[in-house]
């Protein structure tokens, strides 16, 4: 029998080729122009992660236009969609790669928000307060494989300590502000990065020096040393230094100590499970040691951390595990084990705002992110909303 609303749904749901903030491809997908969602894409990507489109965005539009938007119902039960969506996608998304998957998987939830007349968050948190509202991790200033200059940190990160939201946006605001009049005071020139972080040609010392010096009070410093970018064959590469595992876990506990970081993420690289739990054994009382190509959001490889204790906080970024049931997987179980989740943007952006809803949704303590640009502070915009909804 002809099923017509069947039909309405299978003619409403359509993907894009779109482009992101780096101008590389990726994909919307969109149900009757009504309800949006878009996925993200990384530079600095873990060996581990599932790919973007194996096959390049074009095919994979084509894939999710004729083999796997047909056989999908939409706005269903987010687990039952995600594994419907896996099923059609080959497992672990490996014949459509993460642009088409996360699109998808986003486009559900949000059907059914639209359906329910709710926003997301709503869906998962049934009594939300303006205390789930996240701290932020502000990306502030930048290096390694998202800018061209001589640090091989990735990120100098800000974040505000303060209890209320408005405050901690305000903060990072300074801060940032704050690096780039002392920049300008000593006539440094700098531009901004992949993420809209600071980039000057600083090496890690003068950095990090600027970022102490620019602090808010009640206002403490992270760093993602990403630092599979600079290993190769069993060394550290850092700057002008050659390190062995040693010597280097020496140098990054003393970076760590004389800048008081307090969120260090990948200071080790991908597989070092036992290199990095030396150092939550070190400082994991006070800091937060964080993976993020170490765990690339999938739950076994957390289930190793958690085995090895390599790590007290954990990256999540949905695109890195194909879906959000499964992102979500990981986020209950780094709770239960006391790991704290951090959601994350990546460097290739769009103005989708969803990991700010799930922040709030899935009560997650931590949000990364970066102050400027459309496609970033789109993220904090839409938790200044969320905010003033739940400040009322
Ligand atoms: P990516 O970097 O989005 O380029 O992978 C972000 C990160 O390493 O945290
Ligand atoms: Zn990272």
């Amino acid at each position: 029998m002809f099923d017509i609303t069947k039909m309405v749904k299978i003619m409403a749901v359509k993907v894009y080729k779109i482009y992101d903030s780096r101008a590389s491809e990726t994909v919307l997908a969109t149900y009757n122009n009504l309800v949006f969602a878009q996925s993200p894409s990384g530079k600095s990507v873990g060996t581990y992660e599932v790919p973007v489109a194996p096959e390049g965005v074009d095919k994979a539009v084509l894939f999710a236009q004729k083999k796997v938007i047909p056989k999908l119902d939409f706005g269903i039960n987010q687990k039952d969609f995600d594994s419907e969506l896996e099923k059609l996608c080959g497992e672990n998304f490996s014949k459509s790669g993460s642009a088409v998957s996360v699109a998808l998987s986003i486009l559900n939830l949000r059907i059914s928000a639209y359906d329910k007349k709710k926003s997301v968050y709503e869906l998962y948190n049934k009594n939300p307060k303006k205390e789930d509202l996240p701290c932020l991790l502000s990306n502030t200033i930048g290096g390694g494989l998202h800018t061209q200059n001589k640090m091989p940190i990735q990120e100098i990160l800000g974040t505000s300590k303060q209890n209320d939201f408005s405050k901690r946006v305000k903060d990072g605001i300074q801060f940032y502000k704050s690096v780039e009049k002392n920049l300008n005071d000593k006539k440094i020139f700098f531009g901004k990065n992949d993420e809209g972080a600071i980039a000057f040609n600083g090496d890690y010392k003068e950095s990090l020096d600027i970022a102490l010096k620019s602090r808010p009070n009640n206002f403490e410093l992270g760093v993602d040393f990403a630092s599979n970018s600079y290993y190769k064959n069993g060394k550290y590469f850092f700057g002008n230094k050659k390190m062995n595992e040693r010597k280097y876990l020496k140098f990054i506990e003393s970076v760590i100590e004389k800048y008081k970081l307090f969120f260090v993420e990948d200071p080790v690289t991908e597989n070092s499970f036992e290199a990095s739990a030396e150092l939550v054994d070190k400082f994991g009382k006070e800091k937060i040691i964080c993976g993020d190509d170490l765990f690339v959001t999938n739950v076994e490889r957390l289930k190793e951390g958690i085995k090895n204790k390599s790590a007290n906080g954990i990256i999540i970024k949905p695109n890195q595990i194909g879906c959000l049931s499964k992102t979500k997987e990981v986020v209950d179980l780094a709770k239960s084990k006391g790991i704290t989740p951090v959601i994350s943007h990546r460097s290739g952006e769009t103005c989708d705002t969803t990991i700010a809803q799930l922040a709030v949704g899935w009560k997650i303590p931590y949000l990364k992110e970066s102050l400027m640009n459309g496609e970033r502070i789109s993220k904090i915009n839409e938790l200044t909303m969320i905010y003033n909804d739940l400040s009322k």
